[in-house]
Parts: structure tokens; C-alpha cells; sequence
């Protein structure tokens, strides 16, 4: 059976709520819940559990991994809306956390959901053979850092008000919003031992699953609204983001959109029934409004 995004956001929020309760005290705790809990869409999460179906990895596994990748996800989110980065006041329809707790709180807390990331990966409670989860702590550090999420974080700021070529924003979209993808992708497969060939693949796939979600984050911020996005609308242009919008223009874009998500779903063909929820996932996100 499919499982639905809410209920796998559900058992990611519960899980990391027994987690945290395994934490030591500190001051940091309270606004790192702020930014966990009740916490976004746990799209990523979901597109980990959908690979991990058709690779038949066990449930209570993918949870936990979703869960780190969550806390990275949440921490990138914190950094994003930072005056040095976005400079956005409102996430998930409350407060930035720097609006809440003030900015050297939120790079606190940002860095420490970081960090949680590869604690839970590394308890013994996830129930891997050591040289997998070294891999996965490996792959999740190389999505997470310079040349992944925070490269093309780099890179997204760097070219706002300059003339970039579209080679190079797909470039910088693959790696700020792909590579956690990328891995959410991948990581499945490193638990079912599959070649190296076919890790690679799903590598780059989930790149560009990611790439597309990013896309469809774009048009919401072109046309949706700070009432269903949770977050304010209509910056990208204002910060003169180099977005496929700006180059291609609105319309233009839903067709690239389009596009890729067929080559996507082309690449999963080969799975026949298994790839049925990825593709529903995949469909999700370009109708989606939030
Ligand atoms: C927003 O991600 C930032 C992007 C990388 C596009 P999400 O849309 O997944 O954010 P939440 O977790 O649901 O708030
Ligand atoms: C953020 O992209 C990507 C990250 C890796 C955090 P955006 O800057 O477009 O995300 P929103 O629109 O603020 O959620
Ligand atoms: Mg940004
Ligand atoms: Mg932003
Ligand atoms: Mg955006």
C-alpha cells in the first residue's frame, strides 16, 4: 500500500520526538524543536520511503534515515531565511526561527540539526552493518556540504542579479536542492548492497527529482500564496534570483517541468509496478500549492 506523506510525516516527527528526549539538556533544544516541529511536508522523507519500498528495505529503517535527512533539511531552511542569505521572516507559516530566537540562536540551532543528522545515523539503535551506515554517513556529508546543498546554497546567492547561463542554474539547482535528494535516492540501495552502477544512477536521478521539486518551489513563488505556502511569495524576482523562471519565463518553465518529469518517470520504467508510488509522489509535485 502506498503510504501517504502525512502519515509518514506522522511517524518521521514521532520518532524524533523520542529522540530528542534521549538528549542532554542545553538551550538549544527548544529552538531546534521550533524548527523541527510540527515541521514541513517530509517530502524528501517520503521520496526515500518510495525508493526504499521498491528495494524492499524495512520500514522502521527508512524512518530513521528520513529523519536525518529531515534535520539537514530543517537546518538548510534556518541558514535560507537568514538576513545574510533570503532574509525571510516567515517558514511554515510562523516566524523564521532568527524572527523567533534571534540570529546567533537560529545558526546555532541550524548547526546543532546538522549534527543530529549524523547522531542518529550513527546510533546503535539503526540497525545496519557498520560499513553500511559508514557509507551513508559518508554520502549524506557529501550531499550536505560543499560541493551539495551548501555549494549550491553558494552558488544560488552568488549569481542573484547576474546574468547566468542556464547550463549553470541547473547546475546550482541540482546541487542547493538535488543532492539531498540525491541521497534520499540512493541510500536504499546501499542498504540492499546494489552495484555501484546502479547506486550512481539513482545518484543522478535523484538530482534531478530534486531539481524538479525546486522548479515547482520556484513557480509557488511566482504565483502562489503566503497563505497556502506557509512562507512569502513573489521574492525570487524581487532578489533577482537566477531561477529557470527568469530565463525561460513562467509558462515555459511548467513545460520544462513537464518535460523532466517524463524523463523521470521514463527511468523507472523498468521497475513496472514497483515505481507506481515514486511516480504518484512525482505527480504530487507539480500540482502541489504548498
Ligand atoms: C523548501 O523545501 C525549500 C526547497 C528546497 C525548495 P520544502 O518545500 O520541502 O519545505 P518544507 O519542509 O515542506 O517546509
Ligand atoms: C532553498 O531554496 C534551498 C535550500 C537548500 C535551503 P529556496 O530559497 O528557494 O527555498 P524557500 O523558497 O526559501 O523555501
Ligand atoms: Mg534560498
Ligand atoms: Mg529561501
Ligand atoms: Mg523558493
Amino acid at each position: 500500500m502506498q503510504k501517504s506523506v502525512s502519515k509518514i510525516a506522522k511517524d518521521v516527527n514521532f520518532f524524533l520526538k523520542k529522540y530528542l528526549k534521549t538528549q542532554k539538556k542545553s538551550n538549544l533544544l527548544l529552538p531546534m524543536k521550533y524548527g523541527i516541529f510540527p515541521g514541513g511536508k517530509k517530502i524528501r522523507s517520503k521520496i526515500l520511503i518510495d525508493i526504499g519500498k521498491m528495494f524492499k528495505i524495512n520500514y522502521n529503517t527508512l524512518i530513521r534515515i528520513s529523519a536525518a535527512v529531515e534535520c539537514i533539511h530543517a537546518y538548510s531552511l534556518i541558514h535560507d531565511d537568514l538576513p545574510c542569505m533570503d532574509d525571510d521572516l516567515v517558514r511554515r507559516g510562523k516566524p523564521s526561527m532568527h524572527i523567533k530566537y534571534g540570529e546567533s540562536t537560529a545558526l546555532l540551532a541550524g548547526n546543532s540539526l546538522l549534527t543530529l543528522a549524523f547522531e542518529v545515523l550513527s546510533d546503535k539503535q539503526l540497525k545496519l552493518n557498520e560499513k553500511i551506515k559508514i557509507k551513508l554517513i559518508k554520502k549524506l556529508s557529501q550531499c550536505s556540504g560543499h560541493a551539495g546543498v551548501a555549494g549550491g546554497q553558494f552558488l544560488d546567492l552568488d549569481f542573484e542579479k547576474k546574468n547566468i547561463s542556464i547550463k549553470k542554474v541547473i547546475n546550482m539547482q541540482l546541487k542547493k536542492t538535488g543532492q539531498l535528494f540525491s541521497f534520499c535516492c540512493m541510500a536504499p540501495l546501499i542498504i540492499a548492497k546494489k552495484n555501484e552502477k546502479l547506486i550512481k544512477k539513482f545518484q543522478f536521478i535523484g538530482s534531478e527529482i530534486g531539481f524538479l521539486f525546486q522548479i515547482t518551489d520556484d513557480l509557488i513563488d511566482a504565483k502562489g500564496s503566503l497563505e497556502s505556502a506557509g512562507k512569502k511569495t513573489k521574492k525570487d524576482k524581487k532578489k533577482g534570483k537566477a531561477t529557470l523562471i527568469r530565463l525561460l519565463g513562467y509558462k515555459n518553465t511548467i513545460k520544462y517541468a513537464e518535460k523532466l518529469k517524463f524523463n523521470i518517470k521514463k527511468k523507472f520504467k523498468n521497475f513496472g509496478y514497483e515505481s507506481n508510488n515514486i511516480n504518484q509522489t512525482l505527480e504530487y509535485f507539480l500540482n502541489r500549492n504548498k
